[in-house]
């Protein structure tokens, strides 16, 4: 029976170009795992856009002296470019600044105002007296209250991954003026989070399929105790508050950018002309899945879902596969030192499948990953070149000479061969089995084992050289070899979807990929092949040296 599946994906701040931590982290995951179900034949959604509120943005501005709202059209357009040289296969990736987000916004809002969820209250206002302005969370720095980290910031501790308030921090300094900020009496919106803590601590107990770390984090957290925190702030850039009287504050950016995974989908169903389509993927038979980095585990686990549960009738994060952090060349990944790498600066020279293969080897799905470029080196020869693009050369090419370009007439199949096809049936379960769960490393290695497994195969059976002797024999190897390389093709379509389309021409078919499913097809004996071409380039060894040189440079991508 067919699926439900609803993909979020973490909104990237609109402040600067996607680089590998991130792709690593949430988007190639995501993209993978969309590519697998929509072969499944399973109805997936998959969103996500632009955060285009909060400090990330309007601090970006302040330092370029422009607009908030030029930072994100900028960063917008290059997020779009992005997915679509990287094959990330978004139905729709939005901002959070269209009318629509702004109207569902306030419709919970005001829904969970009126039902007592959200309530007023005069909290301490972190007040800067030399630049004459309240300060948002993000400009306050101090010692963290639970684990003494002390450049800890107001929102939230990049130490022990905490949610802080401002006034939690020991010693605060704000970071505009360097001076000691005053309290100063605000008004503000606070979210009823104390009230869902039993209900979200009893919700996750369940979710036995969840990764151990997101599940024991968020377990930990509750048992601590959720408080009620203020959701909206003093500032100018941002949703507005839609209640007479606070015209001069905003809601905050975390409250509203959850709130994008739905209004993304109202907005997609509009531009379908279908406009309750939406509901198919936020009702309780949907099983809604977020791709998000470790950092924004809280708003996931605990915050969107108390807001979901606070509304009603919308189904909860059937997971939540938050992955690790990324690092570069074993440092930790700063976009501020470019101590980074750029993906649209990647894709000038390498092809989107090189750097697709790499990143899918080395997700940080356990443990924090690192990227290094000797391994994306070696990685690309040896196991993408040598062992998959090579034996599809080998294959495809000898095809052509000594068969005419056409599939050979296979006989009766032998044991080697049933043995083959059997390995293949297999590898369609493993790979499945991996990705379901959304250990999507995994699934890689099981694709590429089965390549490993049909090297092996054409080294015993040697048709280059019985091609001489038996013609039939190798005619039945060859063939047996195609439908392996045809498996692999569809295993490997999720991971690598431009070289997956390429061989699926060129093993002669004209329809598009996708429509033959997830299994392992047929190539007739006798079908044509198409024009055969290398599937990936052998990179040299200098590479390595060139791209590590431009690391932590100033030429920021
Ligand atoms: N913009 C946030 C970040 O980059 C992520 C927001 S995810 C959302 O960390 F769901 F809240 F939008
Ligand atoms: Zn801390």
């Amino acid at each position: 029976m067919s699926e439900t599946i609803f993909i979020g994906v973490a909104w990237p701040y609109a402040n600067g170009p996607v680089h590998v931590g991130q792709l690593a982290g949430c988007y190639l995951p995501a993209d993978i795992f969309a590519r697998f179900h929509r072969l499944k034949g399973n109805a997936v959604l998959m969103v996500s856009g632009s955060d285009q509120h909060g400090t990330p943005i309007t601090v970006k501005a302040e330092t370029e002296g422009v607009s908030p709202a030029e930072i994100v059209a900028r960063y917008h357009a290059m997020f779009l470019e992005t997915w679509a040289r990287l094959g990330i296969s978004f139905d729709l990736f939005t901002t959070t600044g269209t009318d629509n987000h702004r109207e569902v916004v306030h419709r919970i809002f005001l829904k969970l105002l009126a039902q007592d969820d959200l309530y007023l209250r005069t909290q301490d206002g972190i007040y800067d007296p030399i630049a004459r302005r309240f300060l948002p969370d993000r400009y306050v720095e101090g010692t963290c209250p639970y684990c003494g980290y002390s450049r800890a910031r107001g929102d939230q501790c990049e130490n022990c991954g905490r949610q802080l308030e401002p006034t939690q921090l020991i010693d605060m300094r704000s970071t505009l003026s360097q001076g000691k900020p005053e309290i100063r009496p605000t008004e503000h919106f606070f979210l009823r989070l104390s009230k869902y803590n039993q209900p979200l601590l009893d919700w996750v107990r369940r979710q036995d399929h969840w990764r151990p770390n997101v599940r024991n984090f968020t377990i930990r957290y509750l048992e601590e105790g959720l408080i009620d925190r203020a959701i909206t702030r003093d500032i100018e850039w941002g949703v507005p508050v839609p209640v007479e009287g606070f015209e001069q504050k905003r809601i905050y950016v975390w409250f509203e950018a959850v709130i994008g995974y739905l209004s993304a989908s109202i907005e997609w169903a509009q531009r379908q002309g279908e406009p309750d389509l939406w509901q198919r993927w936020w009702s309780p038979q949907a099983k809604s899945y977020y791709f998000i980095g470790k950092d924004n585990i809280p708003f996931h686990t605990m915050i969107w879902p108390a807001m979901l549960l606070a509304y009603g009738g919308l189904v909860l994060p059937y997971d939540v596969p938050a992955n690790e952090f990324m690092n570069l060349e074993r440092r930790k990944i700063s976009t501020s030192q470019n101590w980074a790498v750029w993906v649209l600066d990647v894709l000038e020279r390498y092809d989107p499948d090189q750097l697709r293969y790499y990143v899918a080897a080395v997700l940080p799905e356990t443990n924090d990953g690192d990227f290094s470029w000797r391994d994306f080196w070696r990685r690309n020869n040896d196991e993408l070149v040598a062992t998959y693009g090579n034996l599809v050369n080998r294959v495809l090419s000898f095809t052509a000479r000594n068969f005419d370009a056409r599939v050979p007439d296979p006989g009766q199949l032998g044991e080697a061969d049933l043995g083959l096809l059997r390995r293949v049936d297999d590898a369609f379960a493993a790979v499945d089995a991996a990705i379901s769960a959304v250990r999507l490393r995994d699934g890689l290695r099981e694709a590429m084992a089965l390549a490993q497994e049909t090297n092996r195969y054409l080294d015993e059976q040697a048709p280059w050289n019985t091609i001489k002797t038996d013609r039939e024999h190798a005619g039945r190897a060859i063939f047996t070899a195609i439908q392996a390389i045809n498996g692999l093709k569809v295993l490997l379509a999720p991971y690598l979807p431009f070289s997956s389309a390429r061989l699926h021409e060129m093993l002669g078919f004209a329809d598009p990929l996708e429509a033959g499913g997830f299994r392992p097809g047929r190539v007739p004996a006798g079908q044509t092949l198409g024009t055969l071409a290398p599937l990936f380039k052998k990179l040299d060894e200098s590479i390595v040296e060139e791209e590590q040189a431009k690391l932590g440079t100033a030429d920021v991508g």
